[in-house]
């Protein structure tokens, strides 16, 4: 106690969470009492708030569902992508929360989305008398992979990505990979640059793999097979194993943060030109470069990773990128990051190593080198 505090007190508290991810087969299928139990489906209005792509999609589905175990739905058709992911997003859904009243734990809101609507829908669960429960149903790639795993959930603020959110899991997280029949590929690209990402830090099996299917990876076909399902239960037991132990990010040097130090300023300079694994994916390759021409991976590794990029139709560069650009996305990262860089680089195949030193000059070679050897795939095919 200094001379001039008279009394002080210290609280403190742990705030354990235990939550689930469950793979599941028809996920919608009448006979199947996931959701129900999940979300509680029974008497009083659940609030069920759905991307608007995926309602003309499984609409009657959804609906039958609900009807079938008894439950009145409020359904809130949510149209937004990356460049309206913002907080009036979160007002919508907040407002339909307000009309429906749900009890304070006893009937989660139910999420139905891609990574942006339950990056939305989390936020707003989150605020809502200071926390109402929730089931996710991811229905991108992405969001089964990465989007569905943690505990994060954001909006967009100030021409920043992500900049206001919570930490708040979901109760559980159902995942049914057969809803990806009808993600267009390029959203499964997408998709797949988040598995690449965790892949080359953390699993160099999962690359491998990925590696020796890389076209058909890029194919929403092969999640309907063996080797599809292999490769989305890799990533997400990948990514739960990085995320656990340091799941409210106390420890500011992330492995899963690989591919999202240049990205967010690249993501939000050219939206909505890029998706957000797109961003990711150039990131990726920048990394290997600037890591490899450090002669801390070989080039051979750094070969490999351009080349699974460019086999499953990502993106390496942009024509419109430039050194100023990458420069000002790391030094917001680095703000973000406590005044380090703490840039996750790649070591080896499924090995990294955080470094807080590199300079303009690294960043201006690596974008040369990608410029000079990947002129081809300088565009994004839709
Ligand atoms: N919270 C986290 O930890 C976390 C992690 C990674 C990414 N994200 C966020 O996720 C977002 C990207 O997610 P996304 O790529 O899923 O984008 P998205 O939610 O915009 O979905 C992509 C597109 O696919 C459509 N779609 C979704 N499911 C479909 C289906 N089954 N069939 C047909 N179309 C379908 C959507 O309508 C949309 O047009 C970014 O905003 C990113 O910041 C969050």
């Amino acid at each position: 106690m200094t001379m001039h505090e008279a009394r002080s007190w210290t609280v403190s508290a742990e705030h354990a969470v235990t939550y689930r991810l469950r793979e599941v087969e028809g996920v919608f299928d009448r006979g199947n009492d996931s959701v129900a139990r999940a979300a509680a489906l029974g008497a009083g209005r659940t609030l069920c708030v759905i991307d608007a792509t995926v309602d003309r999609i499984i609409r009657d589905e959804v609906r039958d569902y609900f009807a079938a175990y008894g439950a009145s739905m409020e359904l809130l058709v949510l149209d937004r992508g990356e460049d309206r992911k913002n907080l009036d997003a979160v007002v919508e859904v907040l407002t339909a929360m307000d009309r429906v009243d749900p009890p304070r734990r006893a009937r989660p809101v139910v999420a139905i989305g891609g990574g942006v609507l339950l990056d939305i829908v989390g936020l707003a669960c989150s605020l809502y008398r200071r926390g109402t429960p929730y089931v996710r149903i991811p229905t991108s790639l992405l969001a089964i992979v990465d989007a569905a795993v943690g505990v994060k959930t954001a909006v967009n603020f100030g021409g920043h990505k992500s900049r206001i959110g919570t930490y708040y899991p979901a109760l559980v997280s159902l995942i049914d990979p057969a809803l990806l029949a009808t993600l267009p590929p390029r959203h499964i690209r997408n998709g797949m640059a988040e598995i690449v990402k965790i892949a080359v830090v953390r699993n160099r099996a999962l690359f491998e793999l990925i590696e020796a299917n890389a076209e058909r990876c890029g194919t929403s076909a092969v999640f309907t097979t063996d080797t599809g399902r292999a490769v989305i239960a890799a990533a997400i037991d990948t990514m739960v194993r990085e995320l656990e132990p340091n799941l409210w990010e106390a420890e500011l040097e992330r492995a899963a943060d690989f591919g999202h130090s240049f990205s967010p300023g690249i993501e939000m300079s050219v939206l909505p030109e890029l998706l957000h694994g797109e961003a990711v994916a150039i990131d990726i390759a920048l990394s290997v470069v600037v890591s490899s021409a450090r002669g801390r991976l070989m080039p051979r590794d750094r070969d490999r990773v351009l080349s699974v990029l460019h086999r499953l139709g990502l993106p390496l560069c942009l024509d419109t990128l430039t050194v100023d650009l990458l420069a000002d996305a790391l030094a917001a990262t680095t703000s973000h990051r406590d005044g380090l860089q703490r840039l996750p680089l790649p070591t080896a195949i499924g090995a990294c190593e955080f470094v807080n030193d590199v300079t303009h000059g690294e960043i201006t070679a690596a974008l040369a080198s990608l410029r000079a050897g990947h002129e081809t795939t300088t565009r994004v095919a839709q």
